[in-house]
């Protein structure tokens, strides 16, 4: 197999913030460029730039953005705010946000240059994810069979990171240590983060992918094509519900009904310890155009209401596994999650109190 190097999605230069545009592939590969936190904001709401570590990343790096064009005080909070408005189920994003606070404080007490300070923190936000995704890799590989055939759902990769991925990451480390025979993409329906994504990415780096659209799933466990179910996550709750793309709860309990493995991947930056349980975990409703039109085609008739929740809540009860970059947990979570938090105080966290 001959694996090619993967994407950097987000990218600092020349004082701005360059995102790969998802909303435009896999037709068209174009960079847009945010000079301002509201150009990150509206990259984000519009899913420009998705995926839970991804948009914490972007956000981080608007919060910079906003510094170094000297927004202080009051203008400098609704930077914060702003960003914090824009999609309310990953977590990271709200964790990214409260890093960049904790260093407003740390920087301004210290008499340090703002715009410098919040810049180097965005960036060290984005080195670590990439290290945690390559651990989270490794960690999840360590538990596949040989010649695995790998399910997964919507876009974990690159391109939902800040590089290597979540679940896709697992994909990777499986590749790269020879035991990946295949993975099965959903479609993922409304946004198509698996047909349009996924695949792109994985085809691009050289990796064995093929598309299915998401009612196939079931069949193809039952007919045993598939040897494990491997997704990422945009929130874990205290108690080890795991909100994800919409479709996965479904997943969950078909890979339990076919007694296959149903693994969660994130890096210690989505587990939420202050929500007790997925019934506390925010879901967002997006807009009924995702629903009712497959592109510029409509495919619902003028004037039926649609539903487009975009995530789900997977029960902790389905879920074999949940891997951080500090290792595999296995159930009941809720005091292996509180240890590897444990693990992650950042050193800008340590340094304020
Ligand atoms: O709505 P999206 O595309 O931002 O949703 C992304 C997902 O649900 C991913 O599975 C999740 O962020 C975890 S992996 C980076």
């Amino acid at each position: 197999m001959d694996i090619r190097p993967f994407l950097t999605p987000i990218r600092w230069s020349e004082d701005q913030v360059h995102l790969i545009d998802q909303r435009v592939l896999p037709v068209t590969e174009r960079w847009i460029a945010c000079a301002d936190w509201a150009g990150v904001a509206e990259a984000i709401v519009t899913m420009a730039v998705r995926g839970a570590p991804a948009i914490g990343i972007a956000a981080a790096y608007g919060v910079a953005l906003a510094a170094r064009a000297s927004l202080r005080g009051a203008d400098l909070q609704a930077a914060f705010d702003g960003l914090a408005a824009t999609r309310p189920t990953a977590v990271n994003l709200f964790w990214a946000l409260d890093r960049l606070q904790r260093q407003v404080a740390s920087a301004t007490a210290a008499g340090e240059d703002l715009g410098e300070a919040l810049l180097s923190e965005a960036q060290a936000i984005h080195a670590e994810d990439l290290a945690m995704c390559q651990a989270m890799g490794d960690h999840g590989a360590a538990l596949l069979p040989a010649n695995v055939r790998l399910l997964t759902h919507c876009n974990t990769g690159s391109l939902a990171t800040g590089g290597y991925g979540t679940a896709l990451g697992v994909v990777r480390s499986a590749a790269r240590a020879g035991k990946l025979l295949r993975v099965y993409a959903d479609e993922t329906r409304p946004f198509l983060q698996g047909s349009r994504l996924t695949a792109w990415e994985l085809a691009r780096d050289g990796l064995p992918v093929r598309v299915i659209t998401d009612n196939m799933a079931a069949w193809y466990m039952r007919q045993g094509e598939v040897d494990a179910i491997v997704v990422g996550t945009d929130r874990i709750a205290a108690n080890g519900d795991v909100a994800n793309k919409i479709g996965t709860y479904g997943l969950a309990v078909l890979a339990q009904a076919h007694n296959l493995p149903f693994y969660v991947v994130g890096p210690t930056s989505t587990i939420d310890l202050n929500t007790p349980d997925g019934d506390q975990i925010p879901i967002e409703q997006r807009p009924a155009r995702e629903v009712t039109h497959v592109g510029q085609t409509q495919v619902v008739p003028d004037g039926v209401p649609v539903e487009n929740p975009a995530f789900d809540v997977t029960p902790a009860h389905l879920v074999t596994a949940i891997i951080t970059e500090h290792g595999v947990l296995h159930p009941p979570y809720a005091e292996g999650l509180r240890t590897h938090v444990g693990k992650s105080v950042a050193p800008t966290q340590r340094s304020v109190h």
